[in-house]
């Protein structure tokens, strides 16, 4: 079949990447541009998220390029940009865009983004007709997808992001190696890991084996962390090695006694152009106030870009292209203001197309680690997200050594 027998031939569909890098985006982006080329369309690469369509516009041409998809990170580069006016930039940058897509003209638009990106993308639908689809991307793992996880009996209303399951992947490794060192100095080591105000990812680390886990979601005022000083002190003298590790989210509310109030640590004070301050420290003030009050040694490790960097895993490539396949069904049904999901929860083999569905853009929005996921009481996860988990990683391998060697004592 010529090329101009194809059903969208002489059109073009761009590509941006915007917010944090993952590792499933070059993935995404190769599994949207092959869907879309075999439809017809010209497949451009707009630089650096909605920065690349301002001033004379960023834009590369990816139809017939050679694209590795295991490559983490994004090949089109990311950016904050916001559009639209905020409190940081006044100014609406709508018209440079109706301009740009108008000038290289660009007939779809696939924004792969979060909240942010796609909120965005959604605007610029609404308000200016522009055709886009989106197509959901975080680490974070808090964007709503309206993904179901049923378990004996009940309905969970879960999410699944690309990028998630590589960075949760590269987390439960992380932790296991961590532990080594814990029982070496019979430590506490406290683990921050991303996630901003969602403890999806914080999760992750209990395939790694951690003992306890702090989420953003459950508030640690002043009562609660008497209540979690004690459940440590207990904890680490009932491990058989004298060590234990602890995840807390980059994001936890924490009370702070020279305050007296309950708040994230802040890495700065700088906002984004989304109104997004920078997380990071919490680990440290755990880490110092464990070893204050009671007297165990306690050390700090933030794991900040490991979970977001390098290469994609096989659970997030498969994912990348089966939302790629729902992209192209949109595409063809020209149903914009979309974005494909994962309709259920499934393992690896059963990820494909007829589990997916898509959202109208409009219903994206944040969301949160449903409660039945974390056992309040005990600081941990429950066997609910376990069970959540285990659809996407393969159960926990952690290697322990064992050992109990007989004590000498001189004659
Ligand atoms: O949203 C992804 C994320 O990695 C968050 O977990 C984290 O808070 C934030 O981005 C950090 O962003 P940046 O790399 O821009 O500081």
């Amino acid at each position: 079949m010529g090329l101009e027998n194809k059903l969208f031939h002489g059109k073009t569909l761009a590509i941006l990447t915007g917010g944090g890098d993952t590792p499933a985006l070059n993935s995404s982006i190769e599994s949207i541009r092959n869907r879309a080329a075999l439809l017809g369309y010209k497949v451009f690469g707009i630089r650096q998220g909605w920065k690349g369509l301002l001033g004379d516009g960023d834009i590369i041409d990816l139809t017939n390029q050679p694209y590795d998809a295991w490559y983490g990170g994004t090949a089109l580069r990311s950016s904050r940009t916001n559009p639209f006016p905020t409190k940081k930039n006044p100014e609406s940058r709508v018209p440079q865009i109706l301009k740009n897509l108008e000038r290289y003209k660009i007939d779809v638009l696939v924004t792969i983004g979060g909240d942010d990106t796609n909120g965005a993308a959604k605007k610029l639908y609404e308000t200016e007709g522009i055709p886009v689809i989106g197509f959901p991307k975080t680490i974070d793992n808090d964007l709503r997808t309206r993904t179901m996880h049923r378990y004996v009996g009940s309905q969970i209303e879960a999410v699944v992001c690309p990028g998630f399951p590589s960075a949760a992947k590269g987390l439960v490794e992380l932790m296991t190696r961590l532990r080594t060192t814990a029982e070496s100095h019979s430590r506490i080591l406290v683990a921050e890991i991303m996630g901003r105000d969602a403890g999806w990812l914080t999760g992750s680390a209990v395939f790694g084996g951690v003992e306890m886990a702090l989420i953003p979601e459950v508030e640690m005022t002043k009562e609660r962390k008497e209540f979690f000083f004690e459940r440590v002190k207990e904890m680490y003298m009932r491990s058989a090695k004298k060590s234990m590790i602890i995840a807390v989210s980059e994001g936890v509310r924490w009370y702070d006694e020279t305050t007296g109030k309950v708040d994230v640590v802040y890495a700065s004070s700088e906002v984004d152009e989304y109104g997004h301050p920078r997380f990071g420290g919490i680990s440290g003030v755990i880490a110092s106030e464990i070893s204050k009050r009671i007297g165990i040694d306690a050390r700090a490790q933030i794991t900040g870009y490991y979970a977001r960097a390098g290469e994609c895993r096989n659970y997030d490539r498969r994912l990348t292209m089966t939302l790629a396949d729902k992209v192209a069904d949109l595409l063809i049904r020209e149903d914009y203001g979309k974005m494909p999901v994962l309709s259920k929860i499934v393992k690896y083999q059963e990820l494909e197309e007829f589990n997916t569905g898509a959202i109208d853009m409009g219903d994206i929005g944040n969301k949160s680690l449903p409660e039945v996921y974390y056992d309040v009481e005990n600081f941990r996860f429950t066997d609910l997200y376990v069970d959540f988990l285990s659809h996407i990683l393969d159960k926990p391998k952690v290697i322990t050594f064992d050992y109990d060697f007989p004590v000498v004592i001189p004659e």
